[in-house]
Protein backbone atom coordinates (compact mmCIF):
# COMPACT_ATOMS: atom_id res chain seq x y z
CA UNK A 1 0.00 0.00 0.00
CA UNK A 2 1.66 3.55 -0.63
CA UNK A 3 1.53 5.62 2.27
CA UNK A 4 2.39 8.73 0.16
CA UNK A 5 0.97 10.47 -3.05
CA UNK A 6 2.90 12.61 -5.00
CA UNK A 7 0.15 13.80 -6.79
CA UNK A 8 -0.35 16.35 -3.61
CA UNK A 9 2.71 16.36 -2.62
CA UNK A 10 1.73 15.73 1.17
CA UNK A 11 1.61 12.10 2.71
CA UNK A 12 -2.13 10.59 2.16
CA UNK A 13 -3.95 7.05 2.90
CA UNK A 14 -4.17 5.45 6.16
CA UNK A 15 -2.65 4.69 8.64
CA UNK A 16 -0.92 7.85 8.29
CA UNK A 17 2.94 8.16 7.80
CA UNK A 18 3.68 10.51 10.81
CA UNK A 19 1.92 8.34 12.87
CA UNK A 20 4.12 5.52 12.23
CA UNK A 21 7.25 7.44 12.47
CA UNK A 22 5.98 8.45 16.11
CA UNK A 23 5.44 4.76 16.29
CA UNK A 24 8.82 3.89 15.56
CA UNK A 25 11.28 3.63 18.10
CA UNK A 26 13.92 2.93 16.34
CA UNK A 27 14.79 5.45 13.73
CA UNK A 28 17.36 4.05 11.31
CA UNK A 29 13.76 2.42 10.22
CA UNK A 30 12.28 5.30 10.17
CA UNK A 31 14.54 6.81 8.02
CA UNK A 32 14.83 3.95 5.29
CA UNK A 33 11.10 4.07 5.46
CA UNK A 34 10.91 7.70 4.33
CA UNK A 35 13.75 7.35 1.96
CA UNK A 36 11.76 4.20 0.55
CA UNK A 37 9.10 6.31 -0.08
CA UNK A 38 11.16 9.61 -1.85
CA UNK A 39 12.70 6.94 -4.28
CA UNK A 40 9.14 5.03 -5.24
CA UNK A 41 7.08 8.14 -5.06
CA UNK A 42 9.38 9.97 -7.58
CA UNK A 43 10.56 7.00 -9.21
CA UNK A 44 14.10 7.12 -9.09
CA UNK A 45 17.09 4.77 -9.09
CA UNK A 46 18.45 5.78 -5.50
CA UNK A 47 17.27 7.61 -2.78
CA UNK A 48 19.66 8.79 0.12
CA UNK A 49 20.47 11.28 2.93
CA UNK A 50 23.92 13.34 3.60
CA UNK A 51 25.22 15.28 6.40
CA UNK A 52 27.53 18.04 5.34
CA UNK A 53 30.55 17.73 7.46
CA UNK A 54 33.45 20.20 6.92
CA UNK A 55 34.42 20.50 3.61
CA UNK A 56 32.68 17.04 3.10
CA UNK A 57 29.24 15.44 2.01
CA UNK A 58 28.96 12.14 4.09
CA UNK A 59 26.50 9.62 2.93
CA UNK A 60 24.87 8.25 5.89
CA UNK A 61 21.96 6.09 4.36
CA UNK A 62 20.77 4.65 1.17
CA UNK A 63 17.79 2.93 -0.32
CA UNK A 64 17.90 1.40 -3.87
CA UNK A 65 20.87 0.38 -6.26
CA UNK A 66 23.86 3.17 -4.18
CA UNK A 67 25.98 0.84 -5.65
CA UNK A 68 25.22 2.84 -9.32
CA UNK A 69 26.57 6.12 -8.13
CA UNK A 70 29.06 4.35 -6.08
CA UNK A 71 27.04 5.33 -3.09
CA UNK A 72 26.88 3.73 0.71
CA UNK A 73 26.26 4.35 3.54
CA UNK A 74 30.00 6.50 4.70
CA UNK A 75 30.49 7.58 1.34
CA UNK A 76 32.45 10.89 1.56
CA UNK A 77 32.89 13.24 -1.44
CA UNK A 78 34.38 16.47 -1.17
CA UNK A 79 31.73 19.39 -1.00
CA UNK A 80 33.48 21.31 -3.84
CA UNK A 81 32.59 18.38 -6.45
CA UNK A 82 28.47 18.14 -5.20
CA UNK A 83 25.39 19.14 -6.65
CA UNK A 84 24.25 18.84 -2.94
CA UNK A 85 25.73 21.70 -2.05
CA UNK A 86 25.34 23.66 -5.11
CA UNK A 87 21.87 23.23 -4.03
CA UNK A 88 22.21 24.57 -0.59
CA UNK A 89 23.66 27.61 -2.14
CA UNK A 90 20.73 28.47 -4.25
CA UNK A 91 22.91 27.88 -7.63
CA UNK A 92 21.26 24.73 -8.54
CA UNK A 93 17.57 24.03 -8.82
CA UNK A 94 16.56 21.15 -6.53
CA UNK A 95 15.41 19.71 -9.17
CA UNK A 96 17.24 18.18 -12.51
CA UNK A 97 15.15 16.73 -14.64
CA UNK A 98 17.98 15.74 -17.08
CA UNK A 99 21.60 16.79 -16.02
CA UNK A 100 22.98 16.70 -19.74
CA UNK A 101 20.88 19.72 -20.69
CA UNK A 102 21.67 21.45 -17.65
CA UNK A 103 24.42 23.95 -17.94
CA UNK A 104 25.87 24.03 -14.73
CA UNK A 105 25.89 20.16 -14.24
CA UNK A 106 26.65 19.31 -17.52
CA UNK A 107 30.07 21.19 -17.05
CA UNK A 108 30.74 19.22 -13.33
CA UNK A 109 33.06 15.99 -13.89
CA UNK A 110 30.89 14.24 -11.19
CA UNK A 111 27.79 14.27 -13.55
CA UNK A 112 30.27 12.16 -15.89
CA UNK A 113 31.79 10.32 -13.80
CA UNK A 114 28.91 8.87 -11.52
CA UNK A 115 26.90 9.05 -14.94
CA UNK A 116 24.11 11.06 -12.91
CA UNK A 117 20.99 11.45 -15.54
CA UNK A 118 18.29 13.16 -13.29
CA UNK A 119 18.65 14.25 -9.53
CA UNK A 120 16.37 16.02 -6.81
CA UNK A 121 17.99 17.53 -3.48
CA UNK A 122 16.20 19.46 -0.92
CA UNK A 123 18.09 20.74 2.52
CA UNK A 124 17.99 18.94 5.39
CA UNK A 125 17.36 21.75 8.24
CA UNK A 126 16.90 21.08 12.06
CA UNK A 127 14.36 22.83 14.02
CA UNK A 128 17.08 25.57 15.21
CA UNK A 129 17.94 26.24 11.62
CA UNK A 130 21.08 24.20 11.65
CA UNK A 131 21.56 23.07 7.72
CA UNK A 132 22.42 19.44 8.67
CA UNK A 133 22.67 18.05 5.11
CA UNK A 134 20.71 17.03 2.24
CA UNK A 135 17.79 14.61 0.88
CA UNK A 136 18.29 13.56 -2.21
CA UNK A 137 17.05 11.14 -5.18
CA UNK A 138 19.06 10.42 -8.34
CA UNK A 139 18.75 8.04 -11.63
CA UNK A 140 20.77 6.96 -14.50
CA UNK A 141 18.56 8.03 -16.71
CA UNK A 142 17.03 11.44 -17.00
CA UNK A 143 13.63 11.50 -16.19
CA UNK A 144 11.54 14.32 -17.82
CA UNK A 145 8.20 13.29 -15.36
CA UNK A 146 9.91 15.18 -12.72
CA UNK A 147 8.05 18.38 -11.41
CA UNK A 148 7.75 20.79 -8.88
CA UNK A 149 5.00 18.73 -6.50
CA UNK A 150 7.85 16.29 -6.62
CA UNK A 151 10.30 19.24 -4.61
CA UNK A 152 7.59 19.78 -2.60
CA UNK A 153 7.07 16.18 -1.58
CA UNK A 154 10.67 15.95 -1.34
CA UNK A 155 10.41 19.19 1.24
CA UNK A 156 7.99 17.23 3.06
CA UNK A 157 10.42 14.17 3.69
CA UNK A 158 13.27 16.25 4.51
CA UNK A 159 11.23 17.56 7.55
CA UNK A 160 10.24 14.45 8.84
CA UNK A 161 13.98 13.40 8.14
CA UNK A 162 14.84 16.46 10.22
CA UNK A 163 12.99 15.82 13.26
CA UNK A 164 13.66 11.78 13.12
CA UNK A 165 17.52 12.61 13.14
CA UNK A 166 16.91 15.04 16.00
CA UNK A 167 15.20 12.39 18.37
CA UNK A 168 17.70 10.57 17.84
CA UNK A 169 20.17 13.84 18.84
CA UNK A 170 17.88 14.15 21.68
CA UNK A 171 18.28 10.43 22.62
CA UNK A 172 22.14 10.73 22.13
CA UNK A 173 22.33 13.92 24.52
CA UNK A 174 20.13 11.96 26.68
CA UNK A 175 22.23 9.08 26.66
CA UNK A 176 25.28 10.89 27.38
CA UNK A 177 23.70 13.02 30.35
CA UNK A 178 22.66 9.50 32.13
CA UNK A 179 26.25 8.40 31.56
CA UNK A 180 27.67 11.31 32.63
CA UNK A 181 25.75 11.21 36.06
CA UNK A 182 26.48 6.91 36.34
CA UNK A 183 30.19 7.97 36.15
CA UNK A 184 29.84 10.93 38.52
CA UNK A 185 27.83 8.98 41.14
CA UNK A 186 30.57 6.04 40.54
CA UNK A 187 33.03 8.32 41.07
CA UNK A 188 31.36 9.84 44.06
CA UNK A 189 31.07 6.51 45.59
CA UNK A 190 34.80 5.65 44.88
CA UNK A 191 35.39 8.95 46.77
CA UNK A 192 33.16 8.20 49.75
CA UNK A 193 35.02 4.98 50.09
CA UNK A 194 38.30 6.03 50.22
CA UNK A 195 37.46 8.67 52.48
CA UNK A 196 35.13 6.07 55.10
CA UNK A 197 38.55 3.97 55.11
CA UNK A 198 40.78 7.04 55.37
CA UNK A 199 38.38 8.04 58.44
CA UNK A 200 37.77 4.13 59.59
CA UNK A 201 41.68 3.77 59.95
CA UNK A 202 41.85 7.57 61.60
CA UNK A 203 38.97 6.11 63.88
CA UNK A 204 40.85 2.90 65.17
CA UNK A 205 43.69 4.08 65.39
CA UNK A 206 42.71 7.31 67.70
CA UNK A 207 42.78 5.30 70.88
CA UNK A 208 46.81 5.29 71.01
CA UNK A 209 47.82 7.93 68.61
CA UNK A 210 45.12 11.05 68.32
CA UNK A 211 46.52 12.03 65.25
CA UNK A 212 45.90 8.89 63.12
CA UNK A 213 49.77 9.75 62.06
CA UNK A 214 51.15 6.40 62.58
CA UNK A 215 48.22 4.42 60.18
CA UNK A 216 49.04 6.90 57.12
CA UNK A 217 52.68 6.59 57.71
CA UNK A 218 52.97 3.04 57.50
CA UNK A 219 50.59 3.09 54.93
CA UNK A 220 52.78 5.41 52.68
CA UNK A 221 55.85 3.61 53.22
CA UNK A 222 54.10 0.25 52.51
CA UNK A 223 52.86 1.63 49.12
CA UNK A 224 56.68 3.06 48.76
CA UNK A 225 58.29 -0.22 49.48
CA UNK A 226 55.34 -2.37 47.25
CA UNK A 227 56.31 0.19 44.24
CA UNK A 228 60.25 -0.75 45.03
CA UNK A 229 59.74 -4.51 44.69
CA UNK A 230 57.55 -3.88 41.37
CA UNK A 231 53.93 -3.96 42.58
CA UNK A 232 51.78 -2.33 39.82
CA UNK A 233 50.26 1.13 40.68
CA UNK A 234 46.73 -0.15 41.34
CA UNK A 235 48.26 -2.83 43.91
CA UNK A 236 49.99 -0.08 45.64
CA UNK A 237 47.36 2.43 46.20
CA UNK A 238 45.51 -0.20 47.30
CA UNK A 239 48.35 -1.43 50.19
CA UNK A 240 48.26 2.43 50.66
CA UNK A 241 44.61 2.03 51.57
CA UNK A 242 44.53 -1.84 53.05
CA UNK A 243 47.13 -1.40 55.24
CA UNK A 244 46.37 1.41 57.54
CA UNK A 245 43.78 -1.44 58.77
CA UNK A 246 46.59 -3.83 60.05
CA UNK A 247 46.01 -2.58 63.08
CA UNK A 248 42.08 -2.63 63.07
CA UNK A 249 41.68 -5.31 65.58
CA UNK A 250 42.36 -3.60 68.09
CA UNK A 251 39.05 -2.04 68.09
CA UNK A 252 38.47 -5.71 70.57
CA UNK A 253 41.09 -4.64 72.59
CA UNK A 254 40.35 -3.25 76.51
CA UNK A 255 41.71 -0.15 77.31
CA UNK A 256 43.88 -1.30 80.24
CA UNK A 257 45.37 -3.47 78.46
CA UNK A 258 45.80 -1.43 75.35
CA UNK A 259 46.48 1.53 77.14
CA UNK A 260 48.73 0.32 79.88
CA UNK A 261 51.39 2.59 80.17
CA UNK A 262 54.18 -0.16 82.10
CA UNK A 263 55.18 -3.08 80.80
CA UNK A 264 52.52 -6.17 79.68
CA UNK A 265 52.15 -9.18 81.64
CA UNK A 266 52.45 -12.60 79.82
CA UNK A 267 48.31 -12.56 80.03
CA UNK A 268 47.95 -9.03 78.37
CA UNK A 269 50.34 -9.82 75.49
CA UNK A 270 48.27 -12.56 74.65
CA UNK A 271 45.53 -10.70 74.65
CA UNK A 272 46.81 -7.83 72.54
CA UNK A 273 48.16 -10.29 70.02
CA UNK A 274 44.19 -11.40 69.42
CA UNK A 275 44.00 -8.19 67.62
CA UNK A 276 45.49 -9.76 64.64
CA UNK A 277 42.69 -12.30 64.44
CA UNK A 278 39.79 -9.97 65.01
CA UNK A 279 41.09 -7.62 62.59
CA UNK A 280 40.80 -10.69 59.86
CA UNK A 281 37.28 -11.52 61.21
CA UNK A 282 35.96 -7.93 61.17
CA UNK A 283 36.99 -7.51 57.72
CA UNK A 284 37.60 -10.68 55.91
CA UNK A 285 33.82 -11.05 54.39
CA UNK A 286 33.80 -7.84 53.04
CA UNK A 287 32.70 -7.07 48.86
CA UNK A 288 35.68 -4.42 48.86
CA UNK A 289 38.71 -5.46 47.66
CA UNK A 290 40.72 -3.40 49.52
CA UNK A 291 38.72 -4.47 52.91
CA UNK A 292 39.92 -7.93 52.26
CA UNK A 293 43.35 -7.39 51.64
CA UNK A 294 42.76 -5.13 54.62
CA UNK A 295 42.11 -8.13 56.53
CA UNK A 296 44.61 -10.44 54.81
CA UNK A 297 47.02 -7.84 56.19
CA UNK A 298 46.01 -7.76 59.61
CA UNK A 299 46.20 -11.11 59.91
CA UNK A 300 49.62 -11.86 58.90
CA UNK A 301 51.23 -8.69 59.52
CA UNK A 302 52.97 -9.50 62.91
CA UNK A 303 53.98 -13.24 61.46
CA UNK A 304 57.87 -13.29 61.39
CA UNK A 305 59.93 -14.60 58.71
CA UNK A 306 61.88 -17.47 60.79
CA UNK A 307 58.74 -18.55 61.85
CA UNK A 308 58.18 -17.41 65.12
CA UNK A 309 55.62 -14.47 64.99
CA UNK A 310 52.03 -14.53 65.58
CA UNK A 311 49.15 -15.49 65.26
CA UNK A 312 49.62 -18.56 63.07
CA UNK A 313 53.34 -19.05 62.99
CA UNK A 314 53.74 -18.86 59.45
CA UNK A 315 57.07 -18.51 57.55
CA UNK A 316 58.63 -17.32 54.45
CA UNK A 317 56.86 -16.80 51.75
CA UNK A 318 53.65 -18.93 53.28
CA UNK A 319 53.64 -15.30 54.63
CA UNK A 320 51.61 -13.11 51.71
CA UNK A 321 53.99 -10.43 50.15
CA UNK A 322 51.67 -7.79 51.72
CA UNK A 323 52.32 -8.82 54.93
CA UNK A 324 55.92 -8.91 55.06
CA UNK A 325 56.19 -5.68 53.60
CA UNK A 326 53.50 -4.21 56.15
CA UNK A 327 55.62 -5.69 58.87
CA UNK A 328 58.56 -4.02 58.26
CA UNK A 329 56.86 -0.34 57.80
CA UNK A 330 55.01 -0.93 60.85
CA UNK A 331 58.37 -1.65 63.20
CA UNK A 332 60.54 0.51 61.30
CA UNK A 333 57.55 3.64 62.25
CA UNK A 334 57.45 2.57 65.80
CA UNK A 335 61.34 2.52 66.28
CA UNK A 336 61.07 6.26 64.70
CA UNK A 337 58.43 7.59 67.22
CA UNK A 338 58.30 8.10 71.10
CA UNK A 339 56.55 5.54 72.83
CA UNK A 340 55.04 5.86 76.21
CA UNK A 341 58.29 3.78 77.55
CA UNK A 342 60.83 5.07 75.41
CA UNK A 343 61.67 7.97 73.11
CA UNK A 344 62.13 7.41 68.90
CA UNK A 345 65.38 6.05 67.96
CA UNK A 346 67.79 7.72 65.37
CA UNK A 347 67.81 6.73 61.69
CA UNK A 348 70.73 4.90 61.34
CA UNK A 349 69.87 3.17 65.10
CA UNK A 350 66.21 2.04 63.56
CA UNK A 351 68.23 0.61 60.56
CA UNK A 352 70.83 -0.71 62.40
CA UNK A 353 68.09 -2.93 64.67
CA UNK A 354 65.92 -3.59 61.44
CA UNK A 355 69.23 -5.27 59.97
CA UNK A 356 69.42 -7.12 62.99
CA UNK A 357 66.14 -8.88 62.51
CA UNK A 358 67.28 -9.79 59.02
CA UNK A 359 65.86 -13.48 58.23
CA UNK A 360 64.58 -13.44 61.08
CA UNK A 361 61.47 -10.95 61.86
CA UNK A 362 61.80 -9.41 58.28
CA UNK A 363 62.21 -10.94 54.89
CA UNK A 364 65.76 -10.30 53.91
CA UNK A 365 64.93 -9.47 50.08
CA UNK A 366 62.61 -7.03 50.80
CA UNK A 367 64.60 -5.45 53.76
CA UNK A 368 67.74 -5.19 51.44
CA UNK A 369 65.50 -3.32 49.16
CA UNK A 370 64.14 -0.91 52.24
CA UNK A 371 67.65 -0.81 53.73
CA UNK A 372 69.08 0.65 50.28
CA UNK A 373 66.22 3.14 49.82
CA UNK A 374 66.48 4.27 52.66
CA UNK A 375 69.97 4.78 53.45
CA UNK A 376 69.68 7.21 50.21
CA UNK A 377 67.01 8.59 51.51
CA UNK A 378 64.79 7.38 48.53
CA UNK A 379 61.97 6.47 50.93
CA UNK A 380 60.31 9.46 52.52
CA UNK A 381 61.91 10.10 55.88
CA UNK A 382 59.20 10.22 58.39
FE1 LIG B 1 49.64 -4.77 64.97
Amino acid sequence: MAVFSRSEGMPSGEPSFAATVVASSHERVVLERLLTAARRELGMDVAYFSAFIQDSQVVRQTVGDGSLFDLHAGTTIPLEQTYCRRVAEGALPEIIPDTGSNQITCALPVTGKAGIGSYVGVPITFSDGHLYGTLCCASRDANPSLAERDVAFMHVLARMVAESLERDRHHDADRERLERAVMMSAADIADSHAEMLRRLSMALEYRDDDTGAHVNRVGDKSAELAALVGLGETECEMLRAASKLHDAGKVGIPDAVLLKPSRLTAEERAIVETHTDIGHALLKDSKSAVLRLGAMIAWTHHEKFDGTGYPRGLAGEEIPIEGRIVAIADVYDALRHDRVYRPAFSRSRALEMMHAERGRHFDPVLLDLFMRAESVGTLRDF
